[in-house]
């Protein structure tokens, strides 16, 4: 026989209506999986009057959020609301009150982390999150569950759906950059605030999510070295097609001597890299250790359908373990490894730049010089154009981080380099 859970939501957006009508379309399913009926009680939203494409009736709606945390008979908490508060403290609040709760909230996570673990610790509780990582595609269970086993050694790939759109309708399409967002905008991809996806935050985020799970050590988004896409042009993009690259916004997270580091930023990758078919709102991300080699896992990354398929399943596992009568808590104390993060201009990378130059006897030398003085060598260079109007663009081998952005400095000094346009990394590739 079924046992009744009652789920009270926090948010009923683009994620939390999907939810819903998974938890309605699949009921039957769901019911069989975990042993128990999922009844929602009450739905906190900013707007209680707004008409919803949500199967569950308008009186369930409310903006006071005690009428979801004060109900004696919720188990669950669902929040869905996205940002740091109210979420942090109504997240707190439901801990308090004994209840599980089950979030997509990557920078309340990725901010609050500690703290939130602690609380649900200390009222036995759990806090689950695989949605709040690379939407629809299972990560957190793998990496929590399935490869306890393992000492991870790194985690690479494309957590954000939106800045994925974005680059693959520039390369693809030839879309402006602008067009692309407000296509991924309607398309539900986007955070509340688009500039989260395009400058980086929100990889960011799941960044310090995905290396304080696969590391066991406690990373903020704080920690992470954060790049957007904001400065990844038309004429970027171009060039990368034409070398045989591809533009993407990369989040790595890998074990250096001991060291943690953690970034995000955008880089060319070579086109028969499995990444570069990574397109339009889809994640996919490398997983690596000693003993289990390397994995991908690939998927939808964005968006209200996968995303609740991510929800329900934790809502599910929160279920059967009510049912079971135990807490299947994730201890506060797993994330205790003390590691140092490596500063950013400690890693190595393969470099490609843009640099705007005047074209006549001598300057390639002065140019190679400012590379040579500071140990990074040249891979390749191509020049378009002539005269005032020449383009110079450079491929690096692998050098390091600190040395290729004196470089970079060095060369805006030089009297023929009228602008470097862009430097981005090469990943990948040597
Ligand atoms: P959304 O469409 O903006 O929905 C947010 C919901 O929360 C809305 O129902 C809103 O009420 C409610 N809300 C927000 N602030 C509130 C407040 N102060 N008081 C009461 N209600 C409030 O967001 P979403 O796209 O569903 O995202 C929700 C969460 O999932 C976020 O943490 C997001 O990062 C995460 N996530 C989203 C996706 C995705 O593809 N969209 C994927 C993975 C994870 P109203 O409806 O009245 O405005
Ligand atoms: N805005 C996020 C993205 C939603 O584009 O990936 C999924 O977390």
């Amino acid at each position: 026989v079924a046992v009744e859970v009652v789920v009270g939501f926090l948010g009923c957006g683009v994620v939390g209506s999907a939810a819903l009508r998974l938890l309605r379309d699949h009921r039957a399913d769901i019911e069989r999986r975990s042993g128990c009926r999922f009844e929602v009680s009450r739905i906190l939203v900013r707007d209680a009057h707004r008409s919803r494409d949500v199967p569950v009736s308008p009186e369930l709606f409310t903006t006071e959020s005690r009428d979801v945390l004060a109900g004696q008979d919720v188990a669950v908490v669902v929040e869905l609301m996205g940002g740091i508060e109210p979420a942090r403290t109504l997240v707190l609040e439901a801990f308090r009150a004994g209840k599980h709760v089950v979030t997509a909230n990557k920078e309340l996570l990725a901010n609050h982390g500690r703290e939130l673990f602690e609380e649900a610790e200390a009222n036995g509780v759990n806090l689950s999150f695989e949605a709040a990582v690379a939407g629809g595609i299972p990560l957190i269970h793998p990496l929590t569950r399935a490869l306890a086993g393992e000492r991870l050694t790194r985690v690479l790939g494309i957590v954000n759906g939106t800045t994925n759109y974005v680059l693959s309708r520039m390369t693809d399409d030839g879309m402006s950059f602008g067009e692309a967002l407000a296509e991924a905008e309607r398309l539900g991809f986007a955070e509340r605030d688009p500039s989260d996806d395009i400058e980086g935050f929100d990889a960011a985020a799941k960044c310090a999510i995905l290396a304080t799970v696969a590391f066991d050590t406690p990373v903020v988004a704080g920690d992470v070295y954060r790049e957007g896409i904001s400065r990844v042009s038309a004429e970027d993009v171009e060039f990368a097609d034409r070398l045989g690259y591809v533009v993407k916004l990369l989040a790595v997270a890998e074990l250096e001597e001991g060291d943690l580091a953690v970034r995000v930023h955008p880089a060319m990758i070579p086109r028969h890299h499995p990444l570069a078919s990574v397109r339009d709102s889809y994640n996919a991300v490398f997983v690596e250790g000693p003993k289990v080699g390397q994995l991908m896992f690939y998927g939808r990354g964005a968006g209200g359908d996968p995303t609740a398929t991510a929800v329900v399943g934790d809502l599910v596992e929160v279920g059967r373990s009510l049912k079971d009568g135990r807490t299947g808590v994730m201890l506060a104390s797993r994330f205790s490894e003390e590691r140092r993060i490596r500063a950013m201009e400690a890693m190595e990378s393969q470099y490609y730049l843009l640099l705007d130059v005047i074209d006549r006897p001598g300057v390639l030398a002065q140019i190679a010089g400012a590379f040579g003085q500071n140990k990074v060598s040249i891979k390749s260079v191509w020049q378009e154009g002539f005269g005032d109007d020449a383009l110079l663009v450079m491929i690096t081998h692998r050098a390091n981080e600190g040395a290729l952005q004196q470089t970079a400095r060095d060369l805006r000094a030089l009297e023929p380099v009228l602008e470097v346009r862009s430097v981005m990394r090469v990943e990948g590739a040597e």
